[in-house]
């Protein structure tokens, strides 16, 4: 399989520039990337800048269609699509059929949206000065838009970059995590197929200052950008005044109640707590028990992980398969040494086989621990017990992240209390930090984030208010 860099309308190939790319949990060579150069970079974004009075002049009615095209395409080579995923980054099949169904909906929610872009009438006579005067409101393309994004959702978290960009009358810079460009070689093909105009979308690959290139460049008008909390500093320290979006990381946080369902709570957090080996900006990460139920979270939690089936990504049963490399394994392992360090229990797991690391309980880690306080991205839950409310909301928003979090408890008033309390852009009543749907607003507070992902609200940072205003002559 190719990985190959789009660049105005045509593929490349540079065998002087290629890496190998390895199945994490076969360790087998399974495709080659090319990758772009310094000029190449520079090619796409001119391609990018020029294509998009083509675009913006493309009718709603016709995006809409073609994003729809693309939706279909897609649904029906699901399979395909989800065995290069667990083949590339070691995602079991399981979660990457899911995340082709999720990507179907995402260009199916952004054809919608690409028909809803309204404005509004605004009448001058509020004002004396403009009782002859009437403004519209319209929405309008922003041009260009890059779209950076990582590897741990790498078929979604694209089409939620593309979709409403495209939807919105943009062209598309795209610019995949390195590990995960196999698949994006696929999917740009396929909206090819469906019918995006050729230079529509330019697609660079690996080179770790293309990112900086794109970014500081003022033909691109939007980055929308999801990854780490250190990238995300350097690109606003780039940007200039351009609109920046961001969807960073998290340690995200479930509380379980005294009065909750504890076993739901235990079962539901070991499924969202290591699906994809914990790679997920909103895997629970830290769980914090009420005291007096501790003993019986544990029990059932350590019961309900333990019966995880760890394997082979690309068989159907399997629930963690490898993490994205071995350099991230090998971190993990470190976090888990340095929380034990600190007087964390290891109720299970805490062993490493390659790119697998079992997905690891620790009890009681202390606050500073790196698996407590940073984002862990990887298949460690550590379970804490709080005395009152207050110290479990305390403990949650003492974090510099905040994108959402989970809280189980059978009373109403006080989920509401939680919920109002807790520093996060969404909070999930009788559920885990790690439940998405593609069409709410997604995104964090803090260092979690700027802006709101889901086409509908995307769309938004991707377009541009523009008022016409009209003075009628008597
Ligand atoms: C992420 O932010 O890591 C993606 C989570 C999701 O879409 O489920």
């Amino acid at each position: 399989m190719l990985a190959q860099s789009y660049v105005n309308g045509k593929w490349l190939e540079n065998e002087d520039n290629s890496l190998s790319i390895y199945n994490p949990y076969t360790k087998e060579e399974i495709g080659k990337q090319f990758q772009a150069s310094e000029a190449d970079v520079e090619n796409a974004i001119a391609s990018a800048y020029a294509a998009k009075k083509e675009v913006a002049s493309i009718p709603a009615h016709e995006r809409a269609a073609t994003l729809k095209k693309a939706a279909q395409l897609l649904e029906e080579r699901k399979e395909q699509f989800a065995k290069i995923i667990s083949q590339e980054l070691g995602k079991p099949l399981r979660y990457t059929l899911d995340e082709v169904t999720r990507s179907v909906e995402t260009l199916e929610l952004s054809a919608e949206e690409a028909k809803r872009l309204f404005g509004e009438t605004l009448p001058g006579d509020t004002s004396s000065r403009g009782t002859k005067a009437i403004a519209a409101t319209f929405r309008v393309p922003v041009g260009v838009v890059a779209a950076i994004s990582p590897f741990n959702a790498p078929l979604n978290l694209v089409a939620h970059k593309i979709g409403p960009a495209f939807a919105g009358g943009n062209s598309v810079i795209l610019k995949p995590a390195t590990p995960a460009t196999l698949i994006a070689t696929e999917f740009v093909k396929l909206l090819l197929e469906a019918g995006f105009p050729k230079t529509s979308i330019n697609m660079v690959l690996g080179r770790r200052d293309a990112v900086q290139q794109i970014v500081k460049d003022d033909r691109v008008n939007v980055i929308s950008f999801t990854g780490g909390l250190v990238a995300s500093k350097n690109i606003c320290q780039l940007a200039g005044i351009k609109k920046v979006l961001l969807e960073l990381g998290g340690n995200a946080s479930t509380i379980v109640h005294e009065d909750a369902d504890i076993a739901r709570a235990a079962k539901m957090c070991a499924r969202t707590g290591y699906s994809n080996s914990g790679q997920s900006c909103i895997s629970v990460q830290r769980v914090y028990v009420h005291e007096s139920v501790i003993s019986e979270f544990t029990r059932l939690f350590k019961e309900e992980v333990e019966a995880l089936k760890v394997g082979d990504p690309l068989l159907p049963d399997t629930d963690v398969g490898s993490m994205v490399d071995e350099a991230n394994a090998k971190r993990i392992m470190d976090w888990i040494d340095e929380a034990v360090s600190m007087g964390a229990e290891v109720l299970s797991g805490g062993q490493r086989d390659g790119a697998i690391v079992k997905p690891t309980v620790l009890l009681r880690p202390p606050h500073h621990s790196k698996v407590v306080c940073d984002e862990v991205f990887g298949p460690i839950v550590s379970v804490i017990p709080y005395k009152t409310i207050e110290e479990a909301i305390e403990a949650t928003n003492n974090s510099e992240f905040g994108l959402q979090a989970g809280i189980f408890t059978n009373q109403m008033d006080l989920a509401y209390k939680f919920a109002q309390a807790l520093e996060v852009g969404g909070v999930v009543i009788n559920g885990t930090s790690n439940f998405r749907l593609d069409h709410w607003p997604y995104g964090g507070v803090k260092y979690s984030g700027i802006g709101r992902e889901g086409p509908r609200y995307a769309i938004e940072e991707m377009t541009e208010m523009k008022m016409i205003v009209y003075q009628i002559v008597d």
